[in-house]
């Protein structure tokens, strides 16, 4: 029988992607890793799907990198591999991401889950960047997600310590944006889900991108970017439609348009 890595459940308009090595507490093999990429793709091309969950076991979202995987490649292996294209296909996703984090986050763990858009994380999430205890660090933007979210100091002390953080900590300083019971952390994400698809798609696709923008360049092009995707909108018919309908006291009916 051949055993999926990764496992969707897709109900319009959204979908769950559910990390699939339990025993390995998910550790992100380049085979899943490669199935989560074109499942989650293939998702971003569907029409009917407008928000994606991610989610992995109850122990474990994901313990990073398969470190068995890694422990005999040299830096020249590393290079060929090239996870960060595998990484950047993630990160070009055009819809809404939401991580459904129970258990461990660690390593690249935790940079899936703050390449998502959003976090929804049950009271028992550890979440940490432990590079630093086999050698290595971060490898896949944890060292400027962390910096960013966190300021400088306190992600030194997660990068250069390796300690794990829990979900309560991680709340308090803005990582997350929910943290609910270990059980109810699946359905807390998939309502969040449910909320940002029953948006207009087109100001849900631009705020991403400008919100994502935040992150990569300067402030300047982040504000001209959101500028131009303000502006845009009004060129579509929902921007109309949904000043239209607040005016008139209605629920607003979206043509994706
Ligand atoms: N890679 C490969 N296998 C892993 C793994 C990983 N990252 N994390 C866990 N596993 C495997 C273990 O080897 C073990 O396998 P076996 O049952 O075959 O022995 C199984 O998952 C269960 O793990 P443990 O027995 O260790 O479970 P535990 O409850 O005692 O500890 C843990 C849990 C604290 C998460 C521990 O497994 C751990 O520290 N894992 C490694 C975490 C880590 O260092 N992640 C960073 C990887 S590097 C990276 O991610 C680079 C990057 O930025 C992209």
């Amino acid at each position: 029988m051949v055993e999926h890595l990764v496992l969707v459940r897709r109900e319009p308009p959204i979908a769950v992607v559910t990390l699939n090595r339990p025993k390995a507490l998910n550790a992100l093999s380049i085979a899943m890793k490669r199935a989560l990429e074109d499942e989650v793709e293939a998702l971003d091309r569907d029409d009917a799907v407008r928000a994606i969950v991610i989610t992995g076991s109850e122990r474990a979202f994901a313990a990073g990198a398969d470190i068995a995987e890694m422990a005999e490649m040299s830096a020249v292996d590393m290079l060929k591999r090239d996870a960060e294209r595998s990484w950047q296909r993630l990160r070009a996703v055009r819809k809404p991401l939401i991580a459904a984090v129970r258990g461990y986050a660690l390593g690249g763990g935790c940079e899936l889950a703050m390449l998502c858009d959003m976090i929804v994380a049950g009271e028992s999430a550890q979440f940490g960047q432990p590079e630093v205890m086999i050698g290595l660090i971060p490898g896949a933007g944890g060292t400027q997600f962390l910096t960013r979210a966190l300021g400088k100091w306190r992600a030194m002390e997660l990068v250069l310590t390796g300690r794990r953080v829990d979900a309560g900590l991680m709340d308090a300083l803005g990582l997350l944006t929910r943290v609910v019971a270990d059980d109810g952390v699946l359905l807390e994400a998939e309502r969040l889900a449910q909320e940002v698809a029953a948006m207009p798609p087109l100001a849900v696709q631009l705020g991403k991108e400008a919100v994502q923008r935040a992150f990569l360049g300067t402030l300047d092009e982040g504000l001209a970017l959101e500028r131009k995707n303000f502006y845009l909108l009004f060129a579509s018919a929902d921007r109309t439609e949904g000043m239209r309908s607040f005016l008139e006291k209605r629920q607003p009916r979206w043509s994706g348009k």
